[in-house]
């Protein structure tokens, strides 16, 4: 676990996608290929939010969003082994809600792992309520996903629940797209 050194949060570039890629293999199961990852950050469209947490210049984590109808899907996010547990996904997951905030999207939605404690508890602080399973989602294993919710992110409340996690890392509030 490496906490030393100030997190900052900026937008995902492709420079970045050789750490963010290296990052995304240290998980189990399914992994985003990088062309997956440059699709993403190609769409001219404004409906997505990529972001990578960086730690003394290196990548340490990342985080995507895509916005659809008047929802928000967290598409994928992850922390690099050696600095896991030290705020690196609280801090990502920060800018996206931040992100959602700025546009007046008040649903976000994601599907986790049922097993996935670590992800469980991440979310947990963020609101995230399960809504239902999908069953057998994940090919690798047949593993169900829990659909899970967080309702009215823009309020002053949920705005009182993002303070209290006391993120106090540069998060860049502007520069949506990719
Ligand atoms: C899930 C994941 C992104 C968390 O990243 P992280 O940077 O370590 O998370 P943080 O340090 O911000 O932790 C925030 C909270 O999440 C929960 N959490 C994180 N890791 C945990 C673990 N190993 N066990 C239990 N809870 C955990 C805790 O509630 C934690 O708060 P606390 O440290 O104050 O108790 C990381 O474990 C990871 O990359 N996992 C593999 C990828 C993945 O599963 N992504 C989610 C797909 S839906």
């Amino acid at each position: 676990m490496t906490s030393a050194g100030t997190l900052e949060v900026v937008p995902m570039r492709r420079r970045h996608l050789r750490q963010v890629v290296r990052i995304d293999g240290q998980q189990d199961g399914e992994r985003w290929s990088p062309a997956l990852f440059l699709a993403e950050l190609g769409r001219g469209d404004d409906t997505r939010c990529y972001r990578v947490a960086r730690r003394a210049g290196r990548v340490v984590g990342f985080a995507g969003m895509l916005y659809a109808g008047d929802d928000g899907h967290i598409t994928t996010i992850a922390t690099d082994d050696a600095h896991r547990r030290t705020g690196v996904a609280t801090t990502l997951l920060t800018a996206l809600v931040t992100d959602a905030r700025r546009r007046q999207v008040a649903a976000l939605t994601l599907e986790v792992r049922a097993s996935n404690e670590a992800a469980l508890g991440l979310y947990r602080q963020f609101g995230f309520a399960p809504a239902g399973v999908r069953k057998g989602y994940y090919s690798d294993n047949g593993e169900d996903a829990l659909v899970l919710w967080a309702q009215d992110v823009t309020s002053d409340d949920y705005g009182r629940r993002l303070a209290a996690l006391g993120v106090t890392a540069e998060v860049e509030a502007t520069g949506s797209a990719s």
